[in-house]
């Protein structure tokens, strides 16, 4: 099937690319490369042998949409262009709603014009108020988002929601991914953060390449075992590979469905340092800082459903994540921009 895959040249896009031409699929990429390169698509067609369609382009640009769906007979659509710095969110809340609700509004327009009503939503973890019992479900209480960011995810889920109730036809798969990490196995493809990293796998992996001085653990007094935050990582080839059982739930049902993508399994900040340290023999020099404002002491998700529903489980564990992150950053030491 043509897959419509925005945002497809950024770190998941990317790596759900490979796993969409593995299963058979062709992706077909719009992207504006505001926070990615071209040379991500290249990287796909080394491994699968298959350079996927681009248009460089915004998604808010209906023209183009236009173009493009005239030109391809598209089957559904994967829907990750949006912008995801949660501190930049707060200073730059209309860039955050303009892009990232724009976009999707956009696209479903454009859709709806060409009668293809199947959309993959890339959600995400931060639509869970603070307050649930753990491990997540798609039940839990959603809302109280902390951030534009998290906001621009939650009303991007009920405008989908929305549009499935005033059109029966339509099918959308909402998943809401915790902490996707690790690369692609080659080396070849990878997460590439255009700033000082946000995040903490790619503060590890700079850190230990030395780009860094060390690491800040932000906080290390949280009611957790150790006392640092809690998350649930996700592999992103698991992650990408989500995608692909997603397409199947897809195509045989209408309305909107939640889907949790994560493993069941919580880490600390201190047990992934280590797990790094051990797996790659590289060390993390690390600092305790002040807490990060707004963090949650921890959370993780309860995947049952993606398995049961969707017949997707994770496969990689957090040594996985650990040494693929390294072996991405060490022979990519400056990303895509070598
Ligand atoms: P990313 O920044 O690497 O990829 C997003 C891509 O979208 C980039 O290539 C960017 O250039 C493109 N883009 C942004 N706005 C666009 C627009 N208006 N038109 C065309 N292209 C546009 O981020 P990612 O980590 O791959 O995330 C993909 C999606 O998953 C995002 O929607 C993000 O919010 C969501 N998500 C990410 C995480 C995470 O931790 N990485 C967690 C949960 C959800
Ligand atoms: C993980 C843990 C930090 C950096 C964010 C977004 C969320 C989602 C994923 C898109 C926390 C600690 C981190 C550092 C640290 N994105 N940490 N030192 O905060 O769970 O989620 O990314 O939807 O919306 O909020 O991920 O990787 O930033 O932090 O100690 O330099 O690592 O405090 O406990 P987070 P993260």
């Amino acid at each position: 099937m043509n897959i419509l895959v925005t945002g497809g040249a950024g770190y998941i896009g990317s790596h759900t690319c490979v796993s969409l031409i593995e299963a058979g699929h062709t992706p077909i990429v719009v992207d504006n490369l505001s926070n990615s390169s071209e040379e991500s698509l290249n990287r796909v067609a080394r491994i699968t042998g298959v350079q996927p369609v681009f248009y460089k382009g915004d998604v808010r640009d209906e023209a183009l949409l236009e173009r493009v769906f005239s030109r391809h007979a598209i089957g559904c659509a994967i829907h990750f262009a949006g912008l995801k710095a949660v501190g930049e969110s707060v200073a730059k809340p209309l860039d955050y709603y303009g892009n990232n609700l724009g976009a999707t509004i956009s696209l479903c327009r454009v859709m709806c014009a060409h009668g293809v009503k199947r959309l993959i939503f890339s959600s995400s973890a931060t639509v869970y108020a603070g307050d649930n019992e753990l491990p997540l479900r798609e039940t839990s209480r959603t809302g109280d988002c902390s951030n534009p960011y998290g906001w621009t995810k939650y009303m991007g889920e009920q405008i989908l929601r929305d549009l499935t109730v005033s059109d029966p036809e339509w099918s959308v798969v909402l998943l809401r991914y915790f902490n996707p990490i690790g690369a692609h196995p080659s080396g070849l493809m990878g997460e590439d953060p255009t700033d000082i990293p946000n995040n903490l796998m790619p503060y590890i992996t700079q850190t230990a390449i030395g780009r860094r001085p060390h690491l800040n653990v932000f906080g290390n007094d949280y009611p957790t075992p150790d006392g640092t935050g809690v998350r649930d990582y996700i592999h992103v080839v698991d992650l990408a590979k989500g995608h692909v059982a997603a397409i199947d739930y897809l195509c045989s049902h209408t309305g909107a469905e939640v889907f949790n993508l994560g493993t069941g399994k919580g880490c600390s900040v201190l047990e992934m340092v280590k797990t790094f340290e051990d797996a790659n023999g590289i060390p993390v020099p690390y600092r305790i800082a002040p807490r990060r404002p707004g963090d949650l002491a921890e959370f993780y998700a309860d995947p049952a459903k993606s398995l049961a529903v969707l017949g997707w489980q994770t496969r990689h564990d957090i040594g996985d994540m650990c040494r693929d992150s390294w072996n991405w950053q060490s022979k990519n030491p400056k990303g895509y921009r070598e």
